[in-house]
């Protein structure tokens, strides 16, 4: 049977850039969710429509083609057959993703997607949900954070040197709005798995990091 660990937490959090290093290291595959969601937020931004209304989102998904593809062990998502990795980047799409994630229809679009992946492979999965609805009998499960502050700074940082014009307080406030609405929906609201182990980055660099979720991952494989 495949290995699976739940990586879930707030955004900002460093789960993917860990989460990328800690799967290498132990030849896992590393399933990012959050762009599942990105993608769909983009191609309700796309068609113009509103990304919070469930009357807009909801008929969208009709014949909607969203997919993974693992091209040497990294994640492309595919908006039919269009590579979208780097489009749901934008600023944009991150709070258009979080508005349709409320939307339980959407959650339901993208569950057996996210079910089917981790029957087949070991991988580390990371996002909101992962360890209480997606795969409530992972291996391992962690509940990833760190403060508001801690991760706003490295939004800010990451953004910056991409060339993005970003003004810090509106990257905090964006944060504290999206842990908000992640916390507060009805359906598969963000929170810790209660057999999730909590791990608080703020005080840690990447390296440190990474060095202890390895720890924490290798003592209970
Ligand atoms: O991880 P991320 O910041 O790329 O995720 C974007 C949004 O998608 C996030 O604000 C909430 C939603 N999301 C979710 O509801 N469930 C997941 N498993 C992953 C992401």
């Amino acid at each position: 049977m495949a290995v699976n660990i739940a990586i879930d937490g707030p955004a900002g959090a460093g789960k993917s850039t860990i989460a990328k290093k800690v799967s290498k290291e132990l030849g896992f595959i590393y399933v990012d969710t959050g762009a599942l969601y990105r993608t769909v937020g983009l191609n309700v931004l796309r068609q113009g429509k509103d990304t919070r209304s469930a009357d807009d989102v909801v008929p969208t998904l009709d014949g909607l083609r969203v997919s993974l593809r693992f091209v040497n062990g990294e994640q492309r998502v595919f908006l039919g057959e269009e590579d979208v990795s780097e489009a749901i980047r934008q600023n944009e799409v991150s709070m258009a993703a979080s508005n349709v994630s409320a939307i339980p229809k959407v959650r339901e679009f993208l569950f057996s997607l996210q079910r089917n992946i981790a029957a087949e492979n070991n991988c580390i999965m990371d996002g909101r949900d992962i360890g209480t609805v997606v795969l409530p009998d992972a291996r391992i499960k962690i509940y990833l954070t760190a403060s508001a502050e801690a991760r706003a700074q490295r939004r800010y940082k990451e953004l910056v040197e991409k060339g993005q014009e970003v003004v810090f307080d509106d990257i905090l406030k964006e944060i504290e709005l999206r842990d908000y609405q992640d916390t507060h929906r009805e359906i598969a609201p963000l929170k810790k798995a209660d057999d999730a182990v909590l791990v608080d980055t703020t005080e840690l660099d990447l390296e440190g990091s990474v060095e202890y979720m390895l720890k924490v991952i290798k003592e209970r494989l």
